[in-house]
């Protein structure tokens, strides 16, 4: 009875025969997660702007016997975004069963001290290029027959937290779009969840937060 129940368990968690995209998977959330998805069986792609870094990782997860490829690519430019989903288009046939969008990026200031590119680089980066994302994705998420959409937000969208003001709001809007597209994209087996993480000692905190807000960054 005890290793039936293994047994299911096991199968229940597996991702054998998965595929997955994670943005922004060389540090901090992003890397845990494509470590938890390639440990449960999935074949993963990830992406990030330093190719070193990169590389470096891509080398790490293949010594671990992790099936992970990248691409170097900044997704706060559309046509780096168009590029980036045609490789996974290829990479995976043309299927794909994940999207975590996950790459993001923060401005922690007053909201008096906000000029228009920390506005611009926030929106971007953390609404702009994940609907983009969605809206590429779409065709191959379809294609799966069993897709998954998980963008990470943070607390920081649904309370109101000092200084994030441009950040907050990018967040509120992910936490909007996620329930738009459950309804919209249900039809063609594709869920889609926000997971809305407190702080997390990542390298976005130890890059931007201020002593006094060492407790929660983002
Ligand atoms: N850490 C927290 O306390 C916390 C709390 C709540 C929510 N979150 C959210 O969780 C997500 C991950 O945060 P994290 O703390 O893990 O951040 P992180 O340690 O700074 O890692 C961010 C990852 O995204 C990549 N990235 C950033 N901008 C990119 C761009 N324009 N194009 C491509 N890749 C990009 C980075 O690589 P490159 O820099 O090389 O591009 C890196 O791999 C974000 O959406 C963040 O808002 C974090």
């Amino acid at each position: 009875m005890a290793g039936t129940e293994a047994g299911c368990k096991k199968q229940r968690w597996s991702l054998q025969g998965m595929t997955a995209l994670v943005t922004g998977g060389t540090r901090g959330i992003g890397y845990a997660t494509v470590e938890e998805l390639a440990t449960l069986g999935a074949v993963v792609h990830t992406c990030s702007r330093n190719q070193t870094e990169l590389h470096e990782r891509l080398q790490e997860w293949q010594s671990k016997g992790f099936k992970v490829s990248g691409s170097a690519c900044d997704l706060s430019y559309r046509q780096q975004r168009e590029k980036l989903m045609e490789t996974v288009s290829t990479v995976f046939d043309g299927k794909l069963n994940i999207l975590v969008n996950n790459a993001g990026t923060t401005v922690i200031k007053p909201c008096e001290g906000h000029n228009l590119e920390d506005y611009t680089t926030v929106m971007n980066t953390n609404v702009e290029a994940p609907y983009h994302l969605c809206q590429l994705a779409y065709p191959l998420l379809k294609a799966s027959g069993n897709g998954s959409i998980v963008f990470i937000s943070s607390v920081a969208g649904s309370m109101a937290l000092p200084r994030l003001s441009a950040y907050s709001a990018s967040k509120g809007a992910i936490n909007q779009i996620t329930k738009n597209l459950a309804c919209e994209w249900a039809k063609d087996n594709i869920r889609t969840n926000t997971v809305s993480p407190w702080g997390v000692r990542t390298s976005i905190t130890k890059r931007q937060t201020p002593l006094s807000l060492r407790n929660f960054s983002g």
